[in-house]
């Protein structure tokens, strides 16, 4: 149990004792306390009590203060608690108790992070990345495929079983134009020795050359649209052309995923077309529900719940008349196979806040059909958009989209410049991957930190300053830390002291650490990765202070002092580590 849940429990028990059963269901709202001359921690709960009660909270929090002093004795965590202003507790943590909850702490593998047991453990499918075939990623499938895969992370630390989905855009009408495109220009055009049609090698061109030709040509699109319907058909040629595409398209995702550090496998590519043969089953288990409707030849669904401006109901198209599906029953498909044949507990949707009203609608009418029970929980994982400095969206100096390897180069070589100027000691291989591991982990992170749903400004200077909530500071903190062991040669393992936790500043980066497995399973329940962030910034500007502070290897440091700062120094280090790999962001042990 974290600290926070005990001081909970704690309190609870403690307003039991004061108020009787009065008190049962209360929420004793604990909270870290904003200024360390208020205690440790404070507690919250006789303002709603009072209410409740018709009584003065003040008197109540007194009762409760009085309470849980009497209660105090050895290992309990609250040494003191004391009322203040309208009715909050506040609460002082004894010194003993929080060393050895720090101690535990950095005993523990998974650094206290609670997983789930056996019986709690839930299969979660995260369904992120999800580019489009023959389309480059841009930094808009970035968000996804950073987000999704911090989540990803997180859920498999809490200990629920994650299923990866990257739910490829590798189907539709479109292809029609790309196959016949490719098939005309592999007739004219040369091929590598290996055999590969130089044709694709820039798939933004390979897409703008078809759409323009497809837009400009009526016989080449008459011939798109017989392509589809070979390619619909199984047609042999045109399904290996379409093979062709895809595994073009994946040898460039699969690129990006490996700097990226993005856990995502061929394995978890299950992408549109693999749902191709149980669409039709979708639309009759549709019908078998008695949810299909007729509109102008389609088939469609009314979701409950969505009406258009008018105050009609909102259909969704799950069949067009000339008999093709769409997106949102493709979307109906998988949900079916993720819950029935993955069998999975909870659905994870990271896609951009433009499909929130598409999920909306596809969630509702799964309920409804009784795809999804009512304990399935479905989830859809907004995020807002790129913009550049100038708060538009992000775009290339000529207006066109940003290519993401483009931006992984750029940070990449402005971090390789960075890392020379503040160490330019580092042997030039060195310097190469930390400016790897700065930029990459710079990107990143200014992703992950801003809350998700807001549209979020790339800023190539802030997000690599040393300064700030950025990966930079956060890494810095981290080599700071372990430069301390090199220069001293001292292992981490060796030192079995407890961590140093007399000094104010000793205290509070204590407070701070042993906050780090409830973050952790915040970010599980809310899906919200910023909240993480917020907390190793604040953990590096903790460990800042205890740095500037409390001196660790200097020779008039006590052996004793010495040794349970080290203990100290690397439980941070550790948290650091472990909390920047839940993000996906790897650690570099110079900079
Ligand atoms: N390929 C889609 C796009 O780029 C995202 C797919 C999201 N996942 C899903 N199950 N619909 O917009």
């Amino acid at each position: 149990m974290d600290v926070r849940s005990e001081i909970e429990s704690a309190v609870t028990a403690a307003a039991l004792a004061a108020l009787g059963e009065d008190a049962r269901d209360a929420d004793p709202l604990v909270v870290p306390a904003k200024d360390p001359r208020f205690g440790d921690y404070q507690a919250n709960l006789a303002m709603g009590l009072g209410k409740k009660l018709g009584r003065k909270p003040r008197e109540l929090g007194e009762a409760i203060a009085v309470e849980l002093g009497k209660a105090v004795h050895e290992g309990d965590p609250i040494a003191s608690a004391e009322v203040a202003g309208p009715g909050f507790v506040n609460l002082t943590l004894s010194t003993p108790a929080l060393r050895q909850r720090a101690a535990a702490m950095r005993a523990n593998d998974r650094l206290g992070v609670a997983t789930a047991n056996t019986a709690d453990r839930q299969t979660v499918v995260v369904d992120y990345s999800s580019p489009n075939v023959a389309k480059e990623m841009h930094v808009g499938h970035l968000r996804s495929t950073v987000i999704g895969d911090c989540i990803a992370r997180v859920l498999e630390a809490t200990g629920q079983r994650v299923v990866r989905q990257n739910h490829l855009g590798d189907w539709g009408t479109q292809f029609g134009m790309l196959i016949e495109h490719l098939a005309e220009v592999s007739e004219t055009h040369a091929r590598t020795p290996e055999g590969e049609p130089i044709a694709i090698g820039d798939l933004n061109a390979f897409y703008q050359e078809a759409k323009r030709r497809f837009d400009d040509d009526e016989a080449f699109a008459d011939r798109s649209r017989r392509r589809v319907v070979a390619l619909q058909s199984g047609d042999e040629a045109t399904m290996d052309m379409w093979h062709e595409l895809v595994g073009e398209s994946l040898k460039h995702f699969d690129a990006a995923y490996q700097r990226l550090g993005v856990g995502l496998t061929r394995d978890e590519v299950r992408g549109e077309s693999a749902y191709n043969d149980r669409l039709a089953d979708t639309v009759d288990a549709l019908d078998a529900k008695g949810r299909l409707r007729e509109s102008q030849g389609a088939r469609v669904v009314y979701p409950p719940g969505f009406v258009d401006r008018e105050g009609e109901p909102m259909p969704m198209i799950v069949r067009k008349s000339d008999g093709g599906f769409l997106y949102a029953t493709t979307d109906l498909a998988a949900i079916r196979f993720r819950l029935h044949e993955l069998h999975a507990d909870r659905l994870v949707y990271v896609v951009d806040a433009r499909q929130a009203q598409h999920f909306a609608m596809v969630f509702a009418e799964a309920r409804e059909a009784g795809f999804a029970g009512d304990d399935a929980r479905l989830e859809y994982v907004g995020f807002g958009m790129v913009l550049g400095k100038d708060r538009k969206p992000f775009k290339t100096r000529s207006g066109g989209t940003v290519r993401l390897a483009d931006v992984m180069d750029e940070a990449v070589t402005r971090a390789r410049a960075a890392v020379t100027e503040k160490n330019p000691k580092l042997s030039d291989t060195e310097a190469d991957d930390v400016a790897e591991a700065v930029g990459i982990g710079a990107i990143k992170y200014a992703d992950l930190s801003s809350d998700r749903i807001k549209d979020y400004v790339f800023d190539w200077d802030r997000m690599l300053t040393l300064e700030g909530n950025t990966a930079p500071y956060l890494l810095n903190a981290y080599v700071r830390i372990r430069s301390i062991f090199r220069k001293g040669e001292i292992d981490p393992a060796a030192i079995v002291a407890e961590p140093a936790c007399d000094e104010p500043q000793e205290r509070a980066l204590v407070l701070r650490l042993l906050e780090y497995p409830r973050v952790v399973a915040s970010v599980a329940d809310t899906l919200e990765p910023h909240r993480l962030c917020n907390h190793l910034y604040e953990l590096a500007s903790a460990y800042h202070k205890f740095y500037e502070h409390c001196p660790v290897l200097k020779d008039d440091v006590a052996p004793d002092t010495r040794d349970a700062r080290l203990a100290l120094c690397d439980l941070v280090a550790r948290t650091l580590h472990h909390g920047l790999g839940l993000l996906g962001i790897r650690t570099v042990e110079r900079m």
